[in-house]
């Protein structure tokens, strides 16, 4: 970003992969507000958890402001929205299984909490760059409608797709879920926001991102739930047959993405985010290199496919790579090293998420 070292907002500041956004900006110097109101493990009904690793995780650094709020709450996203240089919205209901419980709720933290950011950001007459964390799951159940190869251990896509999904893949006469929906609403309102209000806002939809501090369970993160299931002995259940294939993009390498977007390279609209083509693994190889890494089998059963599950989906990055000059670095085979090396000294964290 600008060498001025203004403040960067990122809602969201208390989970994954805001937190990792904050530290990376804090690292760099500057002062971040790290907004969130720590509800992860409310809201993907895991009570017994620890809410706040994250955020205690970031009272190390000094230039880091923790606001507890409401993306919901307009008025409190205005009040930490003065002066600052870049904005990175990570705050969300994650998980479609919770979505499809709870649409509602689902809804007003995802779709109006987005509108809420961005309204902020326009009342505040600044120039922010924003970065919203958006989803593959914009695409919905079109991605089960690209020919696929069954192979041994994955899915892969036939012919036209080899490259993975580009941004103007359709999403229309499909199945999204509530997840989906609300998610796509709030890519479109960061879209129009940027076309009508002339911000400079950008919508990555995200694949599997995982890494270090991924507090994952069976709804949502799957690489850090089999890697903490695996380590603890817990059972993991494959929904499927396991060969469900997903482009997986390390943390470190996303928020460069995001840094390359709020540093001026590239234009406002959407980018397909993730491993791409190069950086894939299905369930089953995951499962393996787990085995590999930890000497411990993990112990799966099998249940029915889940609603609107995408038989593999990869993110093609060509947009990213050509206008963000960015290319994803860690490879799964370090980047899942690195997770196990993090799970196997936190296993504490999963025996309370677990199941
Ligand atoms: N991790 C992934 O693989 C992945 C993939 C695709 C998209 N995404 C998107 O990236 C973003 C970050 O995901 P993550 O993996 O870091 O999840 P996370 O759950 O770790 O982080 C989300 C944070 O938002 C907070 N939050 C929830 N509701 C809030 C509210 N109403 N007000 C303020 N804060 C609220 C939660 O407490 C949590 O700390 C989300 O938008 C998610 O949908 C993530």
């Amino acid at each position: 970003m600008g060498h001025d070292r203004g403040s960067v907002l990122v809602t969201g500041g208390g989970g994954f992969v805001g937190s990792h956004v904050a530290e990376f900006y804090a690292l760099k110097g500057y002062e971040v507000i790290a907004f969130d109101n720590l509800s992860r493990m409310r809201l993907l009904r895991r009570q017994g958890s620890d809410p706040g690793f994250n955020w205690n995780y970031l009272g190390k650094y000094p230039s880091v402001r923790r606001v507890e709020g409401d993306v919901r709450d307009l008025k409190k996203l205005e009040s930490v929205m003065e002066g600052v240089e870049a904005v990175v919205h990570a705050a969300a209901q994650t998980a479609v299984t919770a979505s499809l419980l709870d649409p509602v709720t689902d809804f007003e933290i995802n779709a109006l909490g987005t509108l809420n950011v961005l309204e902020a950001a326009r009342r505040s007459k600044g120039n922010a760059s924003i970065v919203g964390c958006s989803t593959n799951k914009v695409y919905g159940s079109n991605v089960n409608r690209v020919g696929t190869i069954e192979m041994d251990k994955r899915y892969a896509f036939a012919g036209e797709y080899s490259r993975g999904i580009p941004e103007d893949f359709p999403i229309d006469h499909c199945e999204h879920t509530p997840y989906g929906c609300s998610k796509l609403a709030a890519d479109l309102y960061i879209q129009d926001y940027a076309k009508t209000y002339g911000l400079r806002a950008a919508s990555f939809r995200m694949s599997c991102v995982y890494g270090e501090r991924q507090i994952g369970v069976e709804d949502q993160g799957w690489l850090a739930w089999f890697a903490g299931a695996t380590i603890l002995g817990k059972p993991i259940t494959i929904y499927g047959t396991g060969k469900q294939v997903r482009d997986v993009l390390y943390v470190g390498d996303l928020v460069a993405a995001f840094e390359s977007f709020l540093s001026g390279k590239g234009e406002p609209g959407v980018y397909n985010i993730g491993g791409g083509a190069d950086f894939t693994l299905s369930l089953l190889e995951l499962l393996e290199m787990l085995e590999e890494l930890t000497g411990k089998k993990p112990s799966v059963r099998y249940g029915g496919w889940r609603q609107s599950d995408q038989r593999i989906y990869v993110s093609d990055i060509t947009k990213a790579r050509e206008q963000l000059s960015w290319e994803p670095r860690v490879k799964p085979s370090e980047g899942v090293k690195r997770l196990v090396a993090w799970v196997r000294s936190n296993a504490r964290i999963f025996s309370t998420v677990a199941g």
